[in-house]
């Protein structure tokens, strides 16, 4: 067909315009031969010999019980790895050393080392969207090198870090007054997903840590992420807009709901202070300055990110690390980002039988892909942990639920895992009844050795922290080694209740213990799931760093918002649906217009 056209031009003594035509269809025919070559070149990691062996030896470990492999004490030893005050006891997973080698074997084959070097050398990785992947440069020390488009990116990390801590003292220390002349003691940061969930974890989690506590005397921080008027109530409620700082976080600035939401803060403060007090009161995070500008803030006061940190990743930027350091000092925060480095420094280097975020994202891809346990339970056992599940759900469900390998060839088996999760006990009053007795889920028990805020009561067995860790210690054994009905008769158990409390056991879990949970540590657990997350990406050949699939729902609220308002203003009929929207579509603009 090309080779006809060709002809047909020279026929035509090729005009210029021709000449072009024929040169750019050239190029995308080569382009698109080049893809269809690519994508069958490509190998997939299932057509790999050590994914085969692992599929050969789910057999040989369908025979083994935890209740048996937990009593050779040599295979739990080895099951234990430490890093930096972080012990991780792998031993309740239905896994013998031998599988570990095969897991490694996997890893070797993906080319995992070879791609963790790549992300930190700057490497175009996400391929998708044409972006290195450098969450790990926003925590490196000042005299760290770590380039992206040939450019060492650290000095530009340190000069906002740098700014955001001038910032953050200005307003602490009352030097930056709002319009009235008020010190602004409060801040809300609007922002949603990877602007949100991140910076919400954190703060939660140092929000009952006593030195945080000290630091953020007589200070508010509040979220605003939905775009549900109700958030908006909430956020502001109690807050007196003469005090109040708003952090407008995006790393596009073009997100709906956080866009909507900064509007609706920007008229609480004018309707309040008079339009130029926005100047006073509102800041902004974002890689798109000139929209920060378009929207009326200072770029003065925007605090820049760059298109290597994705959206979920980017709590190390100024989306998280500039709310924080105005509610707990820039030194808090700088400790956070300290734990954070450790665990890159032992993720690049470690080998993979003693890397804690290797192990643990191996053993996922051995629940998903091998042993057909498509969901993770993540259970801390500190409430100061209740965002962190919400946040990894975010960070895992988005970078590896995907369809398609990074070459674009749909994937015969299922990728990425479900991730849910609250802090025990709370959860063992909940769905636990579902973990030990009903499906079987992998389960990540949490533990902290010192509690932020101890409690001892006079005339108590234990403190109040050690309940909490009791069950802690209890719970990953009563799913490995379970109860069987030979237990039950001995204990006189009326034998129509024996298959009710009959627990089969064998139920994986693993054990993360922490030495306490300050802004160090929350720093290493955050980065221990990060690399997790892409260590799991990297194994299933898959690009954990863009989120095409958010896209669909967005274009179509896009046509639902058109019509919404077409209907309302113009009284427009409703067209271009299918039959259920169009149906509920006028319901609830007849009984939303009463
Ligand atoms: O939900 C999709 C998403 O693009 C996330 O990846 C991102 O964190 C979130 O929306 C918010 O995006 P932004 O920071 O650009 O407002």
């Amino acid at each position: 067909m090309l080779f006809g056209w060709f002809l047909r031009s020279l026929y035509c003594q090729l005009p210029a315009i021709h000449l072009i035509q024929f040169f750019y269809k050239s190029l995308s025919f080569l382009g698109f031969s080049f893809r269809i070559l690519q994508m069958a070149s490509s190998t997939l990691i299932c057509d790999t010999e050590p994914w085969k062996d692992l599929k050969n030896h789910v057999q040989e470990i369908k025979k083994t019980h935890l209740r048996d492999l937990m009593s050779d004490t040599d295979r739990c030893q080895s099951m234990m790895v430490e890093f930096d005050g972080i012990l991780l006891d792998y031993s309740r997973q239905n896994a013998t050393l031998k599988t570990m080698d095969k897991l490694y074997q996997l890893a070797e084959a993906a080319q995992l080392n070879n791609k963790i070097n790549r992300m930190y050398n700057g490497e175009k990785i996400n391929s998708t969207e044409n972006r290195s992947v450098l969450h790990v440069a926003l925590r490196a020390p000042r005299d760290a090198a770590i380039n992206s488009d040939g450019k060492n990116v650290v000095p530009e990390v340190w000069k906002v870090l740098d700014k955001i801590k001038e910032f953050s003292e200005t307003i602490r220390s009352g030097s930056w007054v709002g319009a009235t002349g008020k010190v602004l003691k409060d801040v809300v940061a609007v922002g949603i997903g990877g602007s949100f969930l991140g910076p919400l974890f954190v703060h939660t989690a140092l929000q009952t840590d006593l030195e945080a506590i000290e630091c953020a005397r007589g200070r508010q921080l509040r979220f605003l992420a939905n775009v549900d008027p109700i958030d908006v109530a909430k956020s502001i409620t109690g807050l007196n807009p003469e005090t109040t700082l708003v952090v407008v976080v995006s790393k596009t600035f073009t997100t709906a709901e956080t866009m909507l939401n900064a509007r609706t803060l920007r008229e609480w403060i004018s309707t309040a202070l008079g339009p130029s007090a926005v100047a006073k009161h509102m800041v902004a995070v974002s890689t798109n300055l000139t929209l920060v500008e378009k929207f009326g803030i200072d770029p003065n006061n925007a605090f820049a990110f760059w298109d290597w940190v994705g959206g979920r990743y980017s709590v190390c930027s100024a989306v998280g690390v500039l709310p924080l350091s105005l509610q707990y000092g820039f030194s808090v925060v700088e400790k956070f980002l300290k734990g954070a480095w450790s665990i890159d420094q032992h993720f690049i280097s470690a080998p993979y039988e003693k890397n804690i975020p290797v192990l643990l994202g191996l053993l996922s891809i051995w629940n998903v892909s091998f042993l057909g346990h498509p969901a993770r339970a993540i259970l801390p056992y500190s409430q100061a942990l209740e965002k962190f599940a919400p946040h990894i759900q975010q960070v895992s469900m988005e970078s590896n639920g995907k369809g398609v390998s990074i070459d674009g060839v749909p994937l015969p088996f299922e990728a990425g895992e479900i991730d849910f999760g609250e802090p025990g006990t709370n959860g063992q009053h909940s769905f636990y009844q579902l973990i030990h007795q009903g499906r079987v889920i992998p389960c990540d028990f949490i533990g902290v050795v010192k509690s932020q805020q101890p409690v001892y009561l006079k005339g108590e067995v234990v403190s109040n922290h050690d309940e909490l860790m009791s069950n802690f210690f209890a719970q990953p054994d009563a799913l490995a080694v379970g109860k069987t009905p030979e237990q039950l008769q001995k204990e006189n158990v009326a034998p129509h209740l024996i298959p009710h409390k009959t627990f089969s056991g064998n139920r994986p879990s693993l054990s993360l213990l922490l030495p306490s949970l300050n802004a160090y540590n929350i720093g290493q657990l955050l980065a221990i799931y990060e690399h997790r997350i892409a260590v799991e990406g990297f194994i299933w050949g898959i690009n954990s760093f863009d989120q095409w699939g958010v896209e669909l729902g967005k274009s179509l609220a896009t046509q639902v918002r058109k019509q919404l308002h077409a209907s309302r203003m113009k009284r427009e009929p409703i067209e271009g649906f299918n039959f259920s929207t169009t149906t509920l579509l006028t319901r609830y603009l007849e009984a939303s217009s009463d």
